[in-house]
């Protein structure tokens, strides 16, 4: 595991922009692991600008998302699905076909993860970009998820639905369970990128780069990768300096 310590959030976005930029251009058909929240919103603003200024296409470019709420979809402002074509595929010259994201809107759970899983199977990201919660989760795979866990239904933790609150009028409009890739298909990629920035992620950051691995913090599973890089700026890096 390597880690990069940035002086703040614009480094931390450049530095793993440098990572994005390089598996692009190395492969123009590669396929990208995606994640919401607010943490990758500067990695992607640095990739639409180099799209803008110097043509980097992403027309043969696959993507797969980490995760969606379970009852939204794309009319709603709150879904991963808007927050993905809002914040990068909207300002980019990718085909919204090759992206794809859990069907929060899905009458049947169960079905919908076993074509996620499927999908995953045929699509090995090339790159992975994560963010990190406050209590180590990994896309939504909360405290205690097995390490072998795929595509599946989670019920949010209390402490991610209060973190997830600032981005809905209340608490009380917060989706309660979401779909979520699990451990095993986000350790299944050829390299992960984590991103923290943030004084409240320090503890969780801690877990992730010194802690034990343990199913208790899902962040550690990274540990075992061969090839992750964390990156994070200097108030969530506090614990491990
Ligand atoms: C988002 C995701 C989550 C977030 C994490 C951090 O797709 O999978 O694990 O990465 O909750 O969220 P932010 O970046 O908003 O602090």
């Amino acid at each position: 595991m390597k880690v990069i310590i940035a002086k703040d959030y614009e480094e931390m976005s450049a530095k793993a922009f440098e990572i994005m930029a390089g598996v692009v251009k190395s492969n123009p058909e590669a396929v990208l692991g995606l994640a919401t929240g607010s943490t990758p919103i500067g990695l992607y603003k640095n990739m639409i600008a180099d799209h803008k200024e110097n043509g980097t296409s992403y027309k043969a470019i696959k993507t797969v998302n980490l995760d969606e709420y379970e009852g939204l979809d794309y009319s709603s402002d709150q879904s991963y699905v808007y927050f993905m074509r809002d914040n990068l595929f909207d300002h980019i010259d990718i085909d919204l076909a090759n992206t794809n994201i859990e069907n929060g809107k899905a009458s049947d759970a169960e079905k919908e993860c076993e074509r996620y899983n499927a999908l995953l199977e045929t699509l090995q990201q090339d790159i992975q970009i994560l963010g990190i919660g406050s209590n180590g989760h990994i896309a939504f795979n909360e405290p205690g998820t097995a390490f072998g866990s795929v595509t599946h239904v989670v019920q949010l933790a209390e402490s991610t639905i209060k973190d997830n609150s600032r981005m809905f009028a209340s608490i009380d409009e917060v989706p309660k369970r979401a779909f979520t890739m699990g451990l095993k298909n986000i350790m299944n990629a050829k390299k992960i990128v984590i991103l923290a920035n943030g004084a409240n992620k320090a503890k969780a950051v801690y877990g992730l780069v010194k802690g034990e691995v343990t199913e208790q913090v899902p962040a550690s599973i990274l540990q075992l990768h061969p090839d992750c890089t964390v990156i994070c700026d200097e108030a969530a890096a506090a614990l491990i300096k």
